[in-house]
């Protein structure tokens, strides 16, 4: 059983995307868990070398942990294509080029897909707990769908306007963001999190 966070931990977040911060600070106030960003406390993003999410998640919370002395979590997600591989994946952030045009990413997601029927395609986000003494817990939320082309939408953000979930017809830059967000790989992730911080502690 993962480590419980006491109400009144400082814990903090290794990232250095506000609206994550926010978002995150948000979800854990009810718990009594008190959250600072790595970037207040000046902490260096380490690089996401890692093969996979869990990897990534797991490599920028321990930086953060052990640099801060204090628990810190971090998150990792992307988008993968079932024709493609898996791919982006990982690199789902890279594929957008320096000038994080998601448009380019998401034509070049249906250009390689090329005339394959087979358009599966998912969600992951992983979430990870990590000590200053490298204890971790790690979370992990998945949404399958297909991939869509054209694009359709103009909310959210990434790869959503080439995205409709299982079961709707509506893509994620579609959607209303409360609905995207009830259900989303990273809300799932987060239930798992917020589930095993009111957990008892082992
Ligand atoms: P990171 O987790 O901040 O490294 O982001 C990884 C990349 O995955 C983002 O830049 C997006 O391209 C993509 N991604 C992750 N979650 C979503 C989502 O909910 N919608 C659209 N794209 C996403």
């Amino acid at each position: 059983m993962a480590r419980r966070l006491l109400p009144g931990a400082r814990l903090v977040i290794a990232s250095h995307n506000p609206g994550k911060l926010r978002e995150i600070a948000v979800l854990l106030a009810p718990h009594g868990i008190d959250c600072v960003s790595a970037a207040t406390l000046g902490l260096a993003e380490p690089e996401e070398t890692a093969a996979d999410f869990v990897g990534n998640a797991r490599l920028k919370a321990l930086a953060a942990a052990g640099a801060a002395g204090l628990p810190a979590l971090a998150d990792d997600s992307g988008f993968s294509v079932a024709a493609l591989g898996g791919a982006p994946g990982v690199v789902s952030a890279r594929w957008a080029g320096p000038d994080k045009d998601f448009a380019v990413a998401m034509a070049r997601v249906q250009a390689e897909i090329g005339p394959s029927d087979d358009r599966r395609a998912w969600f992951t986000a992983a979430l990870c707990l990590a000590w200053p003494d490298g204890e971790t817990a790690t979370f992990l939320g998945r949404v399958e769908g297909t991939t869509v082309w054209p694009p359709r939408g103009t909310r959210g953000f990434g790869y959503d306007p080439i995205f409709v979930p299982l079961g709707g017809s509506a893509t994620y830059g579609e959607m209303e963001p409360a609905e995207k967000h009830a259900s989303s790989h990273r809300a799932r992730a987060f239930a798992q999190l917020v589930a095993a911080c009111g957990r008892a502690g082992r």
